[in-house]
């Protein structure tokens, strides 16, 4: 299996109640590494575009709301099929179903203030890195 990339985010929930070293460390402790990293506040219009995906949904308003609350973390996470092994360790969307020791069981608070976000796929990783970061190339050494 090849290294990959894909991108994630501590939400506003989370960063609020000082999980983001809790959640870090267990990125890392699942083989995968911190290959960029920016702490900052996502703008309105740039937090539609990346959840355009949802913007029928009856939750979108309330999602745009709360992922721009606050300040968020965003992250490349680079290794061994990232994207899918990222999906294990944050577990279900509702934190009510997230398997015991993921980072939605443990620090989600509803199925909107889940803690953490992470592509579903290779394709979405590379739209959604490239919305947050400039460059192509992760450090990952
Ligand atoms: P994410 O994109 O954040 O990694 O989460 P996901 O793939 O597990 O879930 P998705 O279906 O893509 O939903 C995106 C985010 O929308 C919020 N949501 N709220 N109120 C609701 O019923 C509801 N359903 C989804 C969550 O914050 C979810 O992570
Ligand atoms: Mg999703």
């Amino acid at each position: 299996m090849a290294t990959e990339t894909t991108f994630s985010i501590i939400k506003p929930n989370a960063v609020k109640k000082n999980a983001i070293g809790g959640i870090i460390s267990l990125f890392e402790k699942n083989g995968l590494k911190i290959s960029a990293m920016k702490l900052t506040k996502i703008e309105k219009s740039q937090c539609e575009t990346f959840y355009a995906e949802h913007k029928e949904r009856p939750f979108f308003g309330e999602l745009v709301s709360f992922m721009t609350s606050g300040p968020v973390v965003l992250m490349a996470l680079t290794g061994e099929n990232a994207v899918l092994r990222n999906r294990e360790i944050m577990g279900a969307t509702d934190p009510k179903k997230a398997a015991p020791g993921t980072l939605r069981a443990l620090y989600g608070d509803n199925v909107g203030e889940n803690a953490v976000h992470g592509s579903d796929s290779a394709a979405s990783a590379e739209r959604e890195l490239k919305i947050f970061f400039e460059t192509k190339e992760f450090a990952n050494k």
